[in-house]
């Protein structure tokens, strides 16, 4: 094979995303067919990335997508895709501008970026609460491959309350009361999210509806903010992180959930290219755990602790 194949499949790699979009967005991993004059072409390109099998004259699901792209299942990402595919895709075609004007992109789905666009179809307020819930259950998806792994990385037995800020569907917290039952939990989360955080927390989860830059924290031992921190610039972390700071009692902490790449700035490939989704759509950045530290200990905590969990998202440990 050629040297060229791995340039060709970073070309090509578009291709296949979209492939992925279509088929969750049509249904297809709910079992759905639609009247479509290409519907096999896309059912035949499905088959070919191992995300539906042949049986007899049908396709039906295979392990991996009926485990990850069905809607209904509890690991699901589909409402991941259908955020990308609708939010992120088109602003990573201005990734270049991005980078030169180091600023984030128009959100395609917001009614200034679909004027600007000229996105007739899309309908503003309805695509934007759609967006709400497919990103958040996006999130959900994501959360469920890696919260295990972050409530797990450091011994938290010694903390007796956990708010999760910025929960949105609770994953991190559930994950936390899983492993430490007596441990009580909330989630602390804009009030336009609230619902979606009651749907996924079955009553297990006190929730908090308010503002993290401008309301009082609920009390707990422990806040947890899972990739909160990665949205925003230096000094809207610290703004949040002295909040935090203050609001905890001496010896209690707060677990960070976020990607975070090598010191030496060498990877991981995902990190930077989450970083880079950073740029295009919040004004935030993936950082380094120096970086995390440095921003930790500047608010004032005193220890500050670091786990590599071997999912997408790392974990940092803070105490007062
Ligand atoms: C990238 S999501 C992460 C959600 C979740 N923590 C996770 O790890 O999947 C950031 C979350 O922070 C919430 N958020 C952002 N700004 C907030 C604020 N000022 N007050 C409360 N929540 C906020 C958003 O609603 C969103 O759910």
């Amino acid at each position: 094979m050629s040297d060229a194949e791995a340039i060709v499949e970073l070309i090509e790699g578009f291709q296949r995303f979209q492939t992925l979009v279509a088929a969750v967005r049509l249904g297809i991993f709910e079992g759905e067919r639609p009247q479509a004059a290409e519907l096999e072409r896309l059912l035949e390109a499905c088959a070919s990335l191992g995300l539906l099998e042949r049986r007899d004259t049908e396709y039906v699901n295979t392990t991996l997508s009926d485990k990850y792209l069905r809607g209904s299942s509890p690991l699901s990402l589909a409402g991941f895709v259908k955020f990308a595919g609708a939010s992120l895709y088109p602003r990573w075609g201005e990734l270049d501008e991005a980078v030169i004007e180091g600023t984030q992109r128009e959100n395609p789905l917001s009614i200034r970026g679909t004027l600007r666009r000229g996105y007739r179809r899309l309908k503003g307020a309805r695509a934007r609460q759609d967006t709400n819930r497919d990103f958040n259950a996006g999130m959900h998806g994501l959360g469920m491959l890696s919260s295990p792994a972050v409530a797990a990385a450091f011994d938290l037995s010694g903390f007796r309350s956990c708010v999760d800020l910025g929960g949105a569907t609770g994953h991190l917290a559930l994950a936390i009361a899983e492993r430490y039952p007596h441990m009580k939990i909330g989630v602390f989360e804009l009030p336009h999210v609230i619902p979606i955080s009651r749907e996924y927390t079955f009553g297990k989860a006190t929730l908090y509806p308010g503002d993290l830059l401008t309301d009082a924290l609920p009390a707990a031992d422990l806040y947890a903010l899972g990739k909160v921190l990665h949205n925003k610039d230096e000094s809207g972390c610290r703004l949040l992180l002295k909040r935090v700071y203050d609001a905890l009692p001496e010896l209690g902490a707060l677990l960070v959930a976020e990607r975070v790449l090598n010191d030496d700035r060498s990877g991981p490939a995902h990190v930077h290219m989450s970083s880079l989704n950073m740029l295009v759509a919040t004004s935030g950045r993936e950082r380094t755990f120096s970086e995390y530290r440095g921003l930790l200990l500047g608010v004032g905590f005193s220890d500050v602790r670091f786990k590599r969990t071997g999912c997408l998202v790392d974990a940092i440990l803070a105490t007062k």
